[in-house]
């Protein structure tokens, strides 16, 4: 890869910033100043340094999970909202794909990558990956209207505009107005539409999980890469 690419894509400084910054001096490859933004650099060998610090640039693809707050949209192109990917600090954000999107006012777990085959397999029903959703009723429900909405989503629910029913689901009350509902699909606004069949509104949305991927400890806003162990687990 060219030097001038590589400082750019391991500091998000553009490709004209990485030039300055090779002209002042300051950028060493194996310990020799380099101010020539053509020569190739190997990626896995080369010690690139810049002002002290060795960079490296992501050699494979990337698996990221994000803390989505409320008020982000999950689009690669900021309409009314900002968008998740501000929120992700790699470079090449406009590669990245995201599995399964969440409302603008949804919060919890979101997956991004740049691998496509695998974003496939975390959102194809085939795979049967269950994504826990925590959701505020606007209306309670008593034992009665429980049990039969817990019935009903296990059933499958034929859902306005569609021409197939909700695959299997599991819906379970913590009280009137909390439910936990446990997906392995996910179809436009799923768990508002599926509460809405049952003359129901959601107040509130999180996604706990997803698959084997939880948000433990990761702060709203903030984000991580997947462990090989996540990575291989859809
Ligand atoms: N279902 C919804 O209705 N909204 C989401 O954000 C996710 C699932």
């Amino acid at each position: 890869m060219r030097l001038d690419k590589f400082i750019s894509k391991a500091t998000e400084l553009s490709r004209k910033e990485a030039k300055k910054v090779l002209h002042s001096g300051d950028v060493t490859v194996n310990d020799t100043v380099v101010k020539d933004g053509s020569l190739h650099v190997d990626v896995l060998n080369d010690e690139v340094m810049w002002a002290g610090e060795t960079l490296s640039v992501a050699t494979g693809n990337r698996y990221i999970l994000l803390h989505k707050p409320e008020g982000f949209e999950c689009t690669l192109k900021p309409k009314e909202y900002p968008i998740v990917t501000e929120l992700i600090a790699v470079p090449e954000l406009t590669s990245l794909r995201i599995a399964g999107r969440l409302d603008v006012d949804t919060t919890g777990a979101l997956i991004l990558s740049d691998d496509g085959g695998w974003l496939h397999r975390v959102t194809s029903p085939k795979h049967l990956h269950a994504k826990v959703y925590e959701l505020t009723l606007a209306d309670p429900m008593d034992e009665a209207a429980q049990q039969k909405a817990i019935q009903k989503v296990a059933e499958g629910i034929l859902l306005e505009g569609d021409t197939e029913p909700t695959k299997p689901a599991t819906l379970e009350f913590i009280d009137a107005t909390h439910a936990r509902l446990i997906l392995t699909e996910g179809k436009y606004h799923q768990v508002k539409r599926m509460m809405g069949y049952f003359g129901n509104k959601v107040e509130a949305l999180h996604r706990a999980s997803v698959g084997d991927v939880t948000l433990d400890g990761l702060e709203k806003g903030d984000s991580r890469f997947l462990t090989q162990e996540e990575v291989a687990s859809f």
